[in-house]
């Protein structure tokens, strides 16, 4: 079964086509990162307008690179939220009018469950991704959201904890722009981050005790706070080119401050996940979101886990960020047990993966993970 999947939520317009929600046979990515970084993040009209002008030369790449046909495409599947709702309808509007020209069955996929299924992508043949196991527990940070996940089966979702301010992507954003990288952060940290002392400054890690909530406000302010002593009263950062270091922030310890920031967002997400991953004994922990692409996360997840004898599952690198591949993927499963969406289906911009339950959910065991 091959599904063509079309990505629009934010500021990347994608569209792809995965063989039996495993073998990406194309995945071409337009990213607006560059029409935004004036900006310092997404500006959601100049997004939509933006994906307008894409979205077809996009697609006929991605059927000219996948050399299939359209009589071998079984289905068309799209993100409906959550997102941006400008960039959502233009996929949406896209996908439905390819489903109703050509009488294919077309489904609605949420961008979160997108993520997830990147993990279970294969990028050539020669990659061999084992088969999805359940319970899993997947974390999931991007740029909207950190999420820990309990999958107990496809489409099972429990949401253990999220994010009570910012998002880990987020965090990343505004850190970034704070030391004048330029956006989106979270690539420049890492690399500012790799000449860098990670123990330079204490930066605080909100533990919130009890939950497998995170909260990164806190730490954001604290890195703001140690800017502003480098820089003299009321001056601003300026934004230097990618790669370069404006003569007026020389005195500005770039490197350590996010080297500093970055470890301790990592020692927050490894922990809390390695927690839920023993106190609900699961088979695998997946990792995805484009914050998911972030080295030194990767690393200290996997030797973390590896003491628990839990294989962590990360998303491939390029499929970390947001993709029309992973819409696809997790398309399948659901057209798979006969699901469809109408062709009425609408953009639903702030829909959740799994419901957000009355009380948090409190932490199973009692012994603190390691970091805690
Ligand atoms: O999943 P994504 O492409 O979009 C959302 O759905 O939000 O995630 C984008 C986020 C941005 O905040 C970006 O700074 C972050 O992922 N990101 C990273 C890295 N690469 C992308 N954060 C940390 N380290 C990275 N290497
Ligand atoms: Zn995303």
């Amino acid at each position: 079964m091959i599904v063509l999947g079309v990505e629009t939520s934010c500021d990347e317009t994608s569209v792809a086509l995965v063989r039996d929600g495993r073998d990406v046979l194309a995945n071409v990515v337009a990213s607006q990162a560059e029409l935004h970084r004036r900006y310092g993040g997404v500006f959601p009209e100049v997004a939509s307008r933006q994906h307008v002008l894409s979205i077809v030369p996009v697609f006929k790449d991605a059927i000219s690179r996948a050399q299939v046909g359209w009589e071998d495409v079984s289905a068309v599947a799209v993100t409906y939220g959550p997102g941006l709702v400008g960039s959502l309808v233009v996929g949406l509007n896209f996908a439905k009018a390819l489903a109703l020209a050509r009488g294919l069955p077309f489904i609605g996929i949420n961008h979160l469950e997108g993520h997830i299924y990147s993990a279970w992508l294969r990028l050539s043949p020669d990659d061999s991704p084992p088969e999805p196991r359940f319970p899993a527990l997947v974390l999931i940070v991007s740029g909207g959201h950190t999420e820990l996940v309990l999958m107990r089966d496809h489409s099972q979702y429990t949401l253990l904890g999220h994010t009570l301010d910012d998002a880990a992507g987020e965090a990343f954003d505004k850190v970034a722009r704070m030391l004048g990288l330029p956006y989106p952060g979270g690539p420049h940290i890492q690399r500012a981050a790799e000449q860098g002392n990670p123990e330079a400054f204490r930066f605080p890690r909100a533990w919130l005790p009890e939950t497998y909530h995170f909260s990164f406000s806190g730490l954001k302010t604290a890195v703001w706070r140690e800017v502003r002593r480098y820089l003299p009263d009321g001056e601003e950062v300026s934004r230097p080119r990618p790669g370069q270091m404006p003569e007026e922030q020389a005195a500005l310890p770039v490197h350590d401050l996010a080297a500093s920031f970055q470890q301790a967002v990592v020692d927050v997400l490894v922990a809390k996940t390695v927690r839920a991953a023993r106190d609900f004994s699961v088979q695998e922990v997946i990792l995805a979101g484009g914050v998911a692409a972030n080295r030194p996360l990767r690393q200290q997840l996997a030797t973390a886990l590896r003491e628990l004898s839990v294989p962590l599952r990360p998303a491939p690198l390029s499929l970390c960020t947001d993709n029309a591949a992973m819409i696809a993927g997790a398309a399948y499963w659901r057209l798979q047990r006969g699901e469809r969406s109408s062709l009425d289906l609408d953009a639903e911009p702030n829909v959740a993966l799994a419901d957000r339950p009355e009380r948090a959910v409190t932490l199973r065991s009692r012994t603190p993970a390691r970091g805690q």
